[in-house]
């Protein structure tokens, strides 16, 4: 694992775009795993700027993202399609018919979640997963449990996490009480993984998560097992 840590949300920003910029210029054609959250949005901006300069082509990346929450479709301001819309696919040479997000208004999440995880292995797999890292140690939506789930599912979100997330939606009451999100089997199957996480209150988790046991409990702890992690922490 290679664990970078740095002082700024700039540095951080910055140098995991460089990471994902490498990524597409090494294939042009490659997967990218994205995440939402707020911890990706400096990252978004930096590679806004590089394919805005002419420096970066994203005409032929195919991308599929984490997670979504059920109930909310695209239009809505806080449904995670939305959020990668008008955090980067909007300002970037991206096809976004070359886009994926679960749909969490599905009539069936179970198929849903097989679909989703059958479109990734006939797209050849994900080259580089992003990722955030939730309070309680959850990637994507992969919530602290008694196992690893590997299947694209549908989750019910801790407390802690409606918490945090009511920052973003207008009362606490208004944030869904459940998502889908990308199984352990598929982020874990990216060639690699990039995690990046800032501020204090972060410092914790990450540091149990990459240095404490292997344990469902603290879900980030599985990355442990994967041969190609970067992990980006910043203090700020
Ligand atoms: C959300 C997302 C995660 C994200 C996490 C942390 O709930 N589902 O993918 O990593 O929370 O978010 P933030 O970066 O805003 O702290």
């Amino acid at each position: 694992m290679n664990y970078i840590k740095v002082k700024t949300y700039e540095e951080l920003s910055k140098k995991a775009a460089q990471i994902i910029a490498s990524q597409i210029v090494m294939k042009p054609n490659c997967v990218l795993g994205l995440a939402t959250g707020s911890s990706p949005v400096g990252t978004y901006k930096e590679l806004i700027k590089m394919n805005q300069n002419g420096e970066l082509d994203f005409s032929t990346v195919t991308s599929v993202n984490l997670d979504e929450y059920v109930g909310l479709d695209g239009t809505h301001d806080q449904s995670y399609r939305y959020f990668m819309n008008t955090n980067l696919f909007d300002h970037v040479n991206i096809d976004k018919s070359r886009t994926f997000v679960p749909n969490g208004c599905a009539e069936n999440l179970a198929d849903e979640g097989d679909a989703y995880d059958a479109l990734i292995k006939a797209l050849g797999g994900i080259d580089l997963q992003l990722l955030g890292i939730g309070l309680d140690g959850h990637i994507g939506f992969n919530e602290p449990d008694d196992v690893f789930t590997a299947a694209t599912h549908e989750v019910v979100l801790d407390e802690s996490t409606i918490d945090a997330n009511a920052r973003f939606f207008a009362s606490r009451d208004d944030v869904p009480r459940k998502a889908i999100t990308m199984g352990m089997m598929s982020i874990m199957q990216a060639k690699k993984i990039l995690l990046v996480a800032n501020g204090a209150a972060k410092k914790d988790i990450i540091e149990k998560s990459l240095f404490g046991p292997v344990d469902p409990k603290v879900p980030a702890s599985i990355l442990q097992l994967h041969p190609d992690v970067t992990v980006i922490y910043s203090e700020e």
